[in-house]
């Protein structure tokens, strides 16, 4: 793997980073591995976690991370995505983005030398998708599970699909008609599954939720759907995570957000503030797994 754009590209790695995920976690990995190393990060939408956990992720592991906002790069102005991966590639051993077109990550790739991660695009949020399988790992101490995800089949929805079909796990997504996630991401997942034994499923049906070990959600409007806000709020709103879906679930399921939250919306107060919310580690885990996919994608870079 030279770049991580979509989760499919860790494929073959997935185990690995989830294991120097875990070792991270419990400080088995000494020393300052990527001495010397730097990290730009370009940022073309909001981030919280993202750029937090990468820049403090790059700080533990002995480099530095540059925090560029698009507005201030001669890109917001106009200059070409090739041309500014070929510069970052002469100054960075690594490029992390979070873009609004999954397209423009891919074509930044093209062009760069030096690995690209995608920090989240409108198509995928891969780096999201390590750290709630980690957290997945640690509160049912096995991916046999079966994972339901409730709402709008978004970009972490089909990084989830695409990782589940590759660990095995089981996934139904429950979404109204028109929410369902993107069409090639969910063939994909279909042929991975086809080898890792995994199910995946996508209904509208809520009952579909009966027995999950694990209920994700994520919100309803992403960051560049705000157009479409009082009509996915109205479509979306019998899919809400709340106790009554919490009922349904496996009485020792865990609920999980990849934040931010809007509680009241895609999830109630009483869910994600209540005992079976993981979110807390699950936001904590972002650390962990994205030192070991930069410890992965830089240091034997
Ligand atoms: N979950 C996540 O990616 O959060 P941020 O948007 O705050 O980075
Ligand atoms: N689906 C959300 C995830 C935010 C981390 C968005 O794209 O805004």
């Amino acid at each position: 793997m030279k770049h991580l754009l979509s989760f499919s590209d860790a494929k073959n790695e997935a185990y690995e980073i989830l294991e120097l995920s875990g070792k991270f976690k419990e400080r088995l990995i000494a020393g300052k591995p990527l001495e010397g190393k730097t990290l730009a990060m370009i940022f073309e939408k909001s981030s919280t976690r993202t750029r937090v956990s990468f820049e403090v992720g790059m700080y533990q592991l002995g480099g530095e991370a540059l925090y560029l906002s698009i507005n201030d790069l001669q890109i917001g102005r106009g200059e070409i995505i090739p041309d500014t991966a070929r510069v970052m590639g002469r100054y960075v051993d690594g490029v992390m983005i979070r873009a609004i077109e999954h397209d423009d990550v891919e074509e930044f790739s093209k062009y760069s030398k030096v690995p690209v991660i995608n920090g989240l695009t409108n198509k995928e949020h891969p780096c999201q998708v390590f750290a709630d399988i980690l957290t997945i790992y640690e509160n049912k101490k096995s991916l046999n599970v079966h994972l339901a995800f409730l709402g709008d089949g978004n970009n972490v929805c089909n990084s989830l699909l695409l990782a589940s079909a590759i660990f095995g796990m089981d996934m139904t997504v429950i979404c109204p008609p028109g929410y369902e996630p993107n069409k090639e991401i969910i063939e994909l997942a279909l042929k991975y599954a086809k080898k890792s034994g995994s199910n995946i499923k996508i209904t509208e049906k809520i009952g579909a939720v009966k027995g999950a070990d694990v209920v994700y959600t994520d919100v309803w409007v992403s960051m560049g759907d705000e157009n479409d806000e009082s009509k996915r709020l109205k479509d979306l709103r019998n899919y809400q995570v709340n106790e009554n879906i919490m009922k349904e679930a496996h009485p020792k399921a865990i609920v999980m957000h990849c934040l931010p939250a809007v509680r009241g919306q895609e999830i109630t107060k009483e869910v994600i503030d209540g005992p079976q919310s993981v979110v807390w580690d699950q936001a904590e885990n972002r650390l962990h797994a994205q030192k070991a996919i930069l410890y992965k994608l830089l240091k034997e870079y």
